[in-house]
């Protein structure tokens, strides 16, 4: 798919103020800093669509991007940085976890996992509670360019070995990197594989 047109449409904190428009959305989350804001530029072909910080935590908002004028694309602030707390439910904002209840629009979630790092509960934790919900999604490994493909390959083995724990069969997944826009093709063909007729059905 071809990027014609991005445009901001808006910020939220809280899903009862997100868009009442059924466009077909799919939705970015990962932890913070693991680059939800830069893959958004990436694939968009737009610098600074979506603002990117060094700092964790620059996203605090749900973010609502208008692609195409067919569909939403969704920058949603990281998770596991701000104050963690012991029940799973607190360590996912409130609003995070509204958001993936009651936005039916939401086609797929896209959740970034950093290529360079080993499992993390939180990542962990997060996925099978998408899958308890019934959430479809898929995972994103992101900063490739950070690797040497063979430490690469071995991550994502050990992931995939990780997952298989949990789940009956690896999630569908995509490995990106922002800097040299790897991984951009096959994620926008999947959106537009999966995106197909639902934008006329809404
Ligand atoms: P929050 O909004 O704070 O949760 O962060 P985020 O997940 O949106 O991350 P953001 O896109 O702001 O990127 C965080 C940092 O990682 C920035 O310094 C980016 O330049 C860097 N970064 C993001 N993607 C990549 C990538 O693919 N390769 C490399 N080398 N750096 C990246
Ligand atoms: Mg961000």
């Amino acid at each position: 798919m071809e990027i014609k047109n991005a445009e901001f449409v808006v910020s939220n904190s809280s899903v009862a103020q997100c868009p009442k428009s059924q466009l077909p959305e799919y939705a970015f989350i990962g932890r913070s800093n693991v680059g939800k804001s830069s893959l958004i530029n990436m694939l968009t072909g737009r610098k600074s669509l979506a603002k990117t910080s060094s700092t964790p935590g620059k996203t605090q908002l749900i973010n609502h991007f208008l692609i195409n004028n067919n569909w939403h694309l969704v920058d949603l602030p990281g998770y596991g940085y701000a104050k963690v707390s012991k029940s799973t439910k607190n360590t996912f904002q409130k609003f995070i976890t509204a958001y993936f209840e009651k936005r039916d629009q939401m086609v797929c979630a896209f959740v970034l996992i950093d290529s360079r790092h080993t499992p993390q509960k939180i990542d962990m934790e997060f996925m099978k509670w998408l899958g308890e919900h019934q959430i479809p999604f898929c995972i994103i490994f992101t900063k490739a360019d950070k690797l040497k493909s063979k430490e690469l390959q071995r991550n994502l083995e050990v992931y995939e070995g990780e997952m298989l724990q949990t789940w009956v069969e690896m999630p569908q997944y995509f490995v990106t990197s922002s800097n040299s826009a790897s991984g951009k093709d096959e994620v926008l063909d999947y959106i537009e594989e999966t995106n197909k007729g639902l934008a006329k059905a809404f």
